[in-house]
């Protein structure tokens, strides 16, 4: 049984099957046929922190594949009111097929799956947010983006970030990241990553200016400057990310036909200008769907996993 709580525990292989799985299921969507592939099972979604895409996505998902999906917000379940984390995966994993959690500290998730006898999924901790990160290498092969990539990452070295460095680092593409000084990327992430990328052959470079990472750039991404949980350093970090928005002179540097991914929330007139966004719309939008497509394609994968 595998768990999925960062990219780092799937080898390239295992992160392209994913994808193409989910390519195919997003094709029998738009054909109208639903293969059931977790009928009766259930889906727990542990919700420590808000979500728009996240929730709609895995309880829609689930639902077209035939199962249900619980929604769970630690205001409702023990778990909120110090119930210990190892009871609480003890308990639901005895009930239901898999579960997906948003939380802050990744140990938390880390200690779940540890006691939980279902695949756990990570749906987004301080450190990583891999599913998101799969949505959108899936919106760059159906882009034709995915060859020669050379991508650029501006801004907060989040778990956003993080995902990204795993990704180039398994997959072996070229990954440029500039943040403002004190924003930098986890060092232990990023060891790790460089660690991965020596056999991938991947190109992993830190920097702090936008421009130089941005210039004959293919794809070019950002995301807020203040992650939930950062909300009372939020005036601290417009400052100091200043010279850091994705604008119109920004995206001149990038090479000609290069495509902007963002995986929202977006906040316009900070990270990214609303002519950038509105500008890529198409892509942004289709990668936010993407997370619909590629979840199913993930629960799959991991149920097939457990045989
Ligand atoms: N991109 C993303 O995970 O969005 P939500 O926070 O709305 O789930
Ligand atoms: N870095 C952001 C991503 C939101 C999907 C956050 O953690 O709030």
């Amino acid at each position: 049984m595998k768990h999925f709580l960062t990219l780092r525990d799937f080898s390239k292989e295992e992160i392209l099957e994913i994808i193409d799985t989910a390519l195919a299921i997003k094709a029998d969507l738009r054909a109208g046929i639903y293969k059931e592939e977790l009928k009766k099972k259930t889906l727990a979604m542990i919700f420590e922190k808000s979500s728009t895409r996240t929730r709609v996505s895995f309880e829609t998902g689930m639902f077209q594949l035939g199962g249900h999906a619980l929604f769970l917000s630690n205001r409702d379940i023990h778990l909120g009111r110090g119930e210990p984390v190892k009871d609480t995966a003890r308990v639901i994993s005895s009930m239901c097929d898999m579960v997906m959690i948003r939380t802050f500290e990744h140990s938390m998730i880390e200690e779940f799956a540890a006691y939980s006898k279902v695949p756990v999924i990570n749906g987004l901790t301080d450190s990583f947010h891999p599913v998101q990160l799969l949505a959108d290498y899936m919106t760059l092969v159906e882009y034709g983006k995915e060859k020669n990539l050379v991508a650029a990452y501006v801004g907060d070295g989040n778990n956003m970030t993080h995902s990204w460095l795993m990704l180039a680092a398994k997959l072996g593409f070229e990954l440029r990241v500039a943040s403002p000084k004190g924003y930098e990327v986890n060092q232990e992430i990023l060891t790790s990553a460089l660690e991965i990328a020596k056999e991938s052959g991947a190109k992993i470079v830190m920097l702090n200016d936008p421009k130089e990472a941005i210039k004959g750039a293919t794809v070019v991404t950002t995301d807020t400057w203040a992650s939930m949980g950062q909300e009372d350093e939020k005036e601290e970090r417009i400052k100091a990310f200043k010279g850091y928005m994705v604008d119109e002179a920004m995206m001149s540097l990038a090479q000609d036909g290069a495509v902007f991914l963002h995986c929202l929330p977006a906040y316009r007139g900070q990270e990214v200008s609303e002519g950038v966004l509105e500008s890529h719309a198409e892509i942004v939008f289709a990668e936010a769907e993407n997370r619909l497509h590629v979840q199913k394609g993930l629960m799959v994968w991991l149920d097939k996993q457990r045989g």
